[in-house]
């Protein structure tokens, strides 16, 4: 296998979602670990949902949308200002700490962002990282107008990039994009940020199971769908290794 281009998810692979745990935690003291989960778990959910129902909305919509669900079921009362505040961290989300140095080291080959952002959503994230210096593209899926897993998001990747999904490697730490993309044909390499052995750990540790650990539970651990990744990994950091054993 020849590697043309390697092509991330952006949040949750590139960007740490969990990061707005600070802000939730800010504007909702003993409230920010409960709103991070229930957010995203709603967040991806509403992408399907209206995938399926055909009824697109952008990323930055849904965002909102998941966000105010999770404030209005916790019963938080919120301002604009409050609400606003937190809707612009997943602008600024934090970049995992190995991600610039993984992608430098990979200069030569195509890199990109294949995401379910909406284009203002991922440019401004993109520009606030400073990683549009050493990307080529930031590919959102808006134009398709239906979320990641489709098929139809992974063809944009041939479409922007005019590499063949042979000669691409896909990475996500996200099991259910790590399966739509080797669905669609691409390699793919997963990153396990979470061990099946730190999940089992984190469970029996308390009798009581926090939010984070039953986000875990849903989100972090691979998928019964019939598809495995090509390579599992455990961090951006393995990947300059990995692509230069396939000039
Ligand atoms: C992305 C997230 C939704 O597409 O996984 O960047």
């Amino acid at each position: 296998m020849s590697i043309k281009a390697v092509v991330f998810d952006a949040y949750g692979t590139l960007f740490d979602i969990q990061s707005v745990a600070a802000v939730t935690e800010a504007a909702f003291p003993g409230y920010g670990e409960i709103i991070t989960q229930v957010w995203r778990i709603k967040q991806l959910e509403y992408t399907w949902l209206r995938s399926l129902m055909r009824r697109y909305e952008d990323f930055s919509v849904i965002t909102r949308d998941s966000l105010a669900y999770t404030l209005r079921v916790l019963g938080l009362p919120y301002d604009s200002a409050a609400f606003e505040r937190i809707m612009d961290k997943y602008l600024h989300l934090d970049l995992y700490s190995d991600a610039m140095v993984a992608l430098a080291a990979m200069q030569g080959r195509k890199l990109a962002i294949l995401s379910n952002g909406s284009t203002g959503m991922l440019n401004a994230l993109v520009a606030n990282s400073g990683l549009d210096r050493v990307l080529d593209a930031t590919i959102s899926i808006d134009s398709q107008e239906i979320f990641k897993p489709a098929p139809e998001a992974y063809g944009l990747i041939e479409t922007r990039l005019g590499a063949p999904p042979a000669e691409v490697l896909f990475i996500s730490s996200n099991p259910w994009d790590a399966c739509g993309a080797k669905a669609f044909g691409l390699n793919v390499a997963w990153i396990e940020r979470v061990t099946p052995e730190a999940m089992a750990l984190a469970c029996v540790k308390n009798d009581l199971i926090a939010p984070l650990t039953m986000f875990k539970a849903i989100r972090t651990q691979m998928d019964e769908l019939g598809l495995e990744p090509d390579y599992r990994i455990h961090a951006l950091a393995q990947l300059p290794q990995l692509v230069a054993a396939h000039p």
